[in-house]
């Protein structure tokens, strides 16, 4: 027997279960053949990776969608590629940078005054591992835009979404929310020395349990809630860290993020609206209820006044 069989055989095997892996952690393809026309959808983040890739996606099913990026030449820019590959002309970039409350006030004030409807919000943009930079407003950066950027978003856009129902709030979370820990007496990292992945951590658990009690609270109003973990794919997130520039990453993950990654699913499946008890849910993983009050309590009122 030829002497490299064995090893080629191995190593096609291996390439072969790579690349199946990282199709499936990507996401996979999309099942929904819904179309959006008429809906107005705002993704957060649109300009680069995953969010630009779901608002490609519904711009192609004919969504009003509005890009929400803190740079608006990348914001721009984004919104013409989109408009050139799918034809849709109603895709606009406006400015939202969420490491400043005064520019989220600004941003969802326009939307209020300017459109008529929103159906869907994707809170897609996110920092990771970052240094111990802050936000304008002197939070941590990690959880200042992760988290509560979002929530103060989200929550001067809630009559303008219950207006506009069936709509829908999506979160996106990770699994790395799994690790997360709150620690509600440093919330930014300025009694302990600061670890970035902990922060993200942090962060992303946040989100998850900001999910799960705005969705109790919005039971019967026709806006729904969802946290979920997107998938994997080689994106700008690893930015800080240099990730995604490695070869490994290169190699095992998806790039560009699957035309239909969970984000996506989520703003077109119609079974969420028919399925009030979804709401809440983290699409991907398991909540940890417990800290639900303490964090609505410890967060909101005392630092987005
Ligand atoms: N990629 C993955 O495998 C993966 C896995 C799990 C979860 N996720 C989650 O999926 C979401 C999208 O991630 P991605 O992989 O697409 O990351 P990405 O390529 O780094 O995109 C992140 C987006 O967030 C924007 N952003 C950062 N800070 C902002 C701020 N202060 N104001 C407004 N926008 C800001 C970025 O804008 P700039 O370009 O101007 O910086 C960029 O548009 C994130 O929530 C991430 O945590 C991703």
């Amino acid at each position: 027997m030829n002497r490299y069989l064995v090893p080629a055989s191995l190593l096609g095997t291996a390439v072969g279960g790579a690349v199946l892996l990282r199709d499936y952690v990507a996401g996979g393809t999309c099942p929904s053949k819904a179309t959006i026309q008429g809906k107005t959808v705002i993704v957060t983040g649109a300009n680069t990776g995953i969010g630009k890739q779901t608002a490609l996606e519904l711009a192609r099913r004919g969504g009003n969608i509005i890009l929400a990026c803190r740079d608006m030449e990348k914001c721009e820019a984004a919104a013409k590629d989109i408009r050139g590959e799918t034809l849709n002309h109603r895709v606009n970039a406006r400015h939202l940078d969420l490491a400043s409350l005064k520019s989220i006030r600004e941003f969802a004030a326009k939307i209020i005054e300017e459109e008529e409807r929103v159906h869907v919000l994707v809170n897609n943009a996110a920092v990771m591992r970052c240094p111990h930079w802050t936000t304008e407003d002197g939070f941590e950066m990690q959880l200042g835009v992760n988290y509560l950027g979002h929530f103060l978003l989200t929550n001067l856009l809630l009559d303008k979404l219950k207006a506009s129902a069936p709509s829908r709030v999506i979160n996106l979370s990770s699994l790395a929310h799994i690790a997360g820990h709150i620690d509600f007496d440093d919330l930014n990292w300025e009694k302990r020395k600061y670890d970035t992945k902990a922060a993200y951590c942090q962060s992303k658990l946040a989100l998850v349990l900001f999910t799960k009690e705005l969705s109790r609270r919005l039971q019967g109003t026709g806006v729904t809630v969802n946290a979920l973990h997107p998938g994997v794919a080689r994106t700008e997130l690893g930015r800080h860290t240099g990730m995604h520039k490695s070869a490994f990453s290169s190699f095992t993950l998806a790039w560009p993020p699957t035309d239909c990654m969970l984000p996506t699913w989520v703003s077109l499946t119609q079974s969420i609206d028919s399925n009030a008890h979804l709401s809440g849910h983290s699409l991907s993983d398991t909540i940890r209820n417990e800290a639900l009050p303490a964090l609505w309590l410890s967060v909101s009122p005392v630092q987005l006044t």
